[in-house]
């Protein structure tokens, strides 16, 4: 679905990820960990195509949906949009209007993650876990074959921990593909298997 070959990376020079091996398997969870800085959420920006290798290839087969949920989102904050309307993004096709199905979806994953009550509200005017769980919520109302998400828990109390990772077993069961950075014990022992990022210090 999503292979990821010899692939290596640089910020300025500075080496981040060096020849790194992995592929999205079906119905699957694999977990990315490493330290602070090893280059997690580097090597899911690559695999989403949204930073381009310096080394090395993802290949991405054809008709392949990929969703990210990215670690860091604060920008988004600025545009005016409610809660609602952010997870409706996430069923936006180029060309179609909404049916019901994804107005169904939408409902369906807002009560499951327990933001229906702040449909209304914007982004900005929401707690650290309550923004998290309307991008997860945005993230999971799509259809794709290869969910990767990077660190989706950080934020979140307990029992919403919970709700993501029934969210997460259940699209594994479906025949998702999950690549999920994490530092939580707790999540990585959800995975089939585990890619670990070890820390790489600057050119010298
Ligand atoms: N835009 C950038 N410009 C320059 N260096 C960057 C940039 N983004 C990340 N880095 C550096 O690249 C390295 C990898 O960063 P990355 O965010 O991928 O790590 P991570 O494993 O996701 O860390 P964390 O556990 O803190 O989320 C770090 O040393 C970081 O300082
Ligand atoms: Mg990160």
């Amino acid at each position: 679905m999503l292979t990821a070959s010899h692939l290596g990376f640089r910020y300025a020079g500075n080496p981040v990820l060096h020849d790194v091996n992995l592929r999205a398997e079906p119905a699957s969870m694999l977990a990315v960990t490493g330290p602070n800085g090893s280059g997690k959420s580097t090597l899911l920006h690559l695999l989403a195509g949204v930073e381009q290798p310096a080394e090395g290839t993802v290949r991405r087969d054809p008709g392949v949906r990929v969703a990210l949920l990215p670690q860091r989102t604060a920008d988004i904050d600025a545009l005016p949009l409610t809660v609602a309307e952010c997870v409706r993004i996430g069923r936006f096709h180029p060309g179609r209007w909404p049916r019901r199905a994804d107005r169904n979806a939408v409902t369906e994953i807002m009560e499951r993650l327990e933001i229906a009550h702040l449909a209304r509200r914007r982004l900005r005017e929401l707690s650290g876990g309550q923004r998290q769980r309307t991008l997860i919520a945005q993230t999971f109302v799509q259809e794709a074959a290869v969910y990767l998400l990077d660190e989706p828990t950080a934020a979140l109390d307990t029992d919403s921990r919970r709700r993501v990772h029934e969210l997460l077993t259940e699209r594994v069961r479906s025949g998702a593909a999950l690549i999920v950075a994490s530092h939580d014990d707790e999540e990585t022992s959800l995975a089939d298997a585990r890619h670990h990022l070890e820390q790489r210090g600057p050119v010298r």
